[in-house]
């Protein structure tokens, strides 16, 4: 798969721009033009309308009349190739101007061959694991039909009770930056009217993830400095990346709702960035003005929203609705209509639309390749994170005679797969038990017992839990949330192991046997109670179809896990919002002060760091160097340090930097990520590894919104997580000094 990556990349590097279709961005220019100008009021509203198809792919009749009035500029969920090109048909043969339909869906971790949910992927600390999935996504959801995906999700989620902490990177805007970049260009390439690409769409615009205490679609109230710093880098780098379009957020941000905000819209996104594609609303949430309380009908709905910045509607119908009496009674101008239209027609005429409106029907059997099982399974391997692993209990022997699996995601598929699954079924999913079985030898006993439920009880379960185990030479446990306990409109309110679950492992880690305990979930769980239980943890997050074998290469040692946890594990849900990249506040934890920042009943620290993750093998960081004491404002600086693998297998280390800027106009992180590599090494082998740091690492974006560097101290931390690891510090001396 890397192989075909590579060379369709150099293939699409060494061809002329045009080879797929793509026009230069002056014949678009012209193209768009020309059209618009033929375009009558209605048809130019009809491009801003996106409908909804049904669940499972099928086009509404509805669809058909309305697009060959050439009133719909795109649907959603309509997919499959033969299904997509009936509907196309009516638009690009049957309407007066032959506008094709763009065919949007959520392709979010897969679309037939599930990959990790994103969250896992992020764990990686490895973008191209990243790019890989969305590539092959990418080339399964064009061969259904599909031309436009509503990913990548590079919402920044700072609280795990948040359901929609599993479809982004997780806390950190770094990491989050170089997977949002990666996704994009999974998805698009180099250029997106490749037949086996699809256009991409950075969502939730705006500080979606800041959900007042983590319940989906609340409320957000963020500061401008932490806006800048800490939620848009994922959305710049995805345009810097040439992502083709933008989905405003249902949140509203400080009493501006996301879908109707002419600062995140109009000023940052256009002005300050440049984007030229266009903006969808999220579902519905141009008709939402109306409950969020920021506008009294339908008409404000459609003017509020469209004068900010958003482009297509989707699923209500106020622009269409309204438009006429809006632009006739000179409440809203045509010129803004105009806009519109031309950012959608744009993003169509690039991704080769108008050249190659219809899907091949014979590509789409292809789907579900082995290839892209084997690049679903890797995935999956180089996301896990090892939490714990005492006295060496993994990885396991495949050779034992009796080995006892127990736990109710054991069994399960679905529960593989995680929210937004596309067109993924359970039954493609390998499930852990199975996994396992393929993975031990012949002669192994694999005995199953559920124990228990994910939630809600059964203690006839756990007893017959126990008795297995008693049988056993060591247990593995398979506990977490279900499928639909993350993702959207899944938050919760305890982020604990749900229903009888601790129970179950607490009875079972009594019998003294080697227990390995294998989590799968969608967001950081508080494991407190867990953790001190069993011997070992393996975080196996949601990790798609081949969920079942990439467990198993882990549990028995053919993979090394090396993934890093890309949210912080909490002791306790009071805890959260709980980030690494905190501010010191004036008066910093300290466990023997009272009047420090801390609670009464739980330490702060959280039960696992963001950035932490083990391996079979150990690590040692030393000799650690800078290129220089101190830079100047614009200087760069370099960082080398020596990583080597003293252990006996070989593996994969995630060397980190974090800076702190000591003294700054805006009270900066107490750690800010600004450097990682993930490097594989031999036993013995030692590698050096160096970073750089500018004044893109260096700098932020002080109170009146601009981008510096300020001369002063700061420290520099090189580990294998956001906590501690080798220090040093330097000086940023002024300009000219
Ligand atoms: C609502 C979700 O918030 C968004 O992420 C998704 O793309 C749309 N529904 C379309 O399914």
């Amino acid at each position: 798969m890397h192989g075909f990556i590579l060379a369709a990349v150099c293939l699409t590097l060494a061809t002329p721009w045009s080879a797929w279709g793509a026009l230069p961005s002056a014949d678009v220019e012209r193209r768009v033009e020309a059209l618009l100008r033929r375009m009558t009021v209605a048809e130019k509203l009809g491009q801003l309308q996106q409908l909804d198809g049904e669940a499972e792919g099928a086009a509404r009749p509805e669809h058909f009349d309305l697009a060959r009035q050439g009133r719909l500029g795109s649907v959603l969920n309509v997919r499959g190739a033969r299904r997509v090109n009936e509907l196309q048909k009516a638009a690009v043969e049957g309407s007066r101007l032959n506008i094709p339909i763009l065919f949007g869906f959520d392709v979010i971790h897969g679309y037939r061959t599930v990959f990790p949910i994103p969250l896992a992927e992020a764990a990686s600390f490895d973008p191209a694991v990243a790019q890989r999935d969305a590539a092959v996504a990418a080339d399964e959801a064009s061969a259904a039909g599909v031309r436009w995906t509503f990913a990548p999700m590079v919402d920044i989620a700072r609280d795990a009770r948040w359901g929609r902490i599993a479809e982004g990177s997780g806390e950190d805007p770094y990491l989050g930056s170089a997977l949002a970049r990666a996704r994009v260009q999974g998805f698009q390439g180099l250029d997106y009217s490749a037949p086996d690409k699809v256009l991409a769409c950075a969502k939730h615009w705006a500080a979606y993830g800041a959900a007042e205490a983590g319940r989906d679609y609340n409320t957000t109230e963020v500061s401008e400095s932490t806006l800048r710093n800490v939620y848009f880098p994922p959305f710049r780098a995805a345009v810097q990346a040439g992502v083709g379009t933008f989905m405003s957020a249902l949140n509203d941000l400080g009493g501006v709702p996301s879908s109707a905000n002419p600062f995140t819209l109009t000023q940052v996104l256009r002005k300050e960035w440049g984007f030229d594609g266009f903006v969808v609303s999220d579902y519905t949430s141009v008709q939402e003005l109306i409950a969020h309380g920021f506008v009294a009908d339908g008409s404000e709905a459609a003017r509020k929203a469209l004068s900010a910045g958003v482009d297509m509607e989707m699923v209500s119908r106020l622009y269409g609705e309204h438009g006429p009496a809006l632009f006739k009674a000179k409440r809203l101008s045509e010129k803004v209509l105009d806009e519109a239209v031309r950012r959608i027609l744009r993003v169509k005429f690039r991704a080769g639309l108008f050249e190659r409106p219809y899907a091949d029907e014979a590509r789409e059997k292809f789907l579900l390749s082995s290839e892209n099982l084997r690049a679903a399974r890797e995935a999956a391997g180089r996301s896990m994170v090892l939490l714990r692993n005492k006295d060496g209990v993994l990885p396991l022997a495949k050779d034992l005679d009796v080995l006892a699996v127990i736990g109710p995601l054991a069994e399960d598929k679905a529960a593989l797969l995680g929210a937004w699954t596309g067109d993924g079924r359970a039954q493609d999913a390998v499930s852990i038990l199975d996994g396992i079985r393929a993975a031990v030898s012949p002669k192994t006993q694999v005995m199953f017992a559920r124990g228990c439920e994910v939630q809600g009880g059964g203690s006839e379960g756990i007893a017959q839990a126990l008795e297995i185990a008693r049988k056993s030479r060591a247990v593995i446990l398979v506990l977490g949330e279900g499928p639909d306990m993350s993702g959207e409109a899944s938050s919760r309110s305890d982020i604990g192991l749900p229903g009888r679950q601790l129970e179950l492992a607490r009875r079972l880690a009594a019998l003294g046997l080697p227990t390995a305990v294998v989590l799968v979930n969608g967001r950081p769980l508080a494991l407190t109670g867990l953790a001190e239980a069993t011997l070992a943890l393996l975080e196996a997050w949601q990790p798609g179809t081949q969920g079942g074998p990439a467990v198993a290469d882990v549990l028995f040692g053919g993979v090394n896990p090396g993934g890093k946890l890309p949210a912080t594990f909490p002791r306790s849900v009071g805890q959260e919002p709980l980030y690494y990249n905190h501010k010191s506040t004036g008066r910093p934890t300290d466990e023997t002060n009272k009047y420090t920042s801390k609670y009464l009943d739980v330490p702060s620290s959280p039960l696992y760091p963001f950035g932490y993750g083990l391996s079979y093998t150990d690590f040692v960081l030393s000799d650690l160097s800078l290129s220089a004491g101190s830079i100047p404002v614009d200087g760069r600086l370099k960082v080398s340090v020596q990583v080597e693998n003293n252990g006996r297998r070989a593996g994969d280390e995630v060397v980190q930097l974090y800076i702190r800027d000591l003294a700054a106009s805006v009270a900066r992180p107490v750690r800010e990520l600004k450097g990682f590599q993930r490097v594989s090494l031999a036993p013995g082998e030692a590698r050096v590894v160096e970073f750089e740091l500018g004044p893109e690492e260096l700098g932020f974006y002080a109170l009146d919104g601009r981008f510096q560097v300020e001369p002063g101290r700061f420290h520099l931390f090189v580990g294998d997580s956001s906590v501690g690891g080798l220090e040093a510090s330097f000086m940023v001396l002024p300009r000219g000094s």
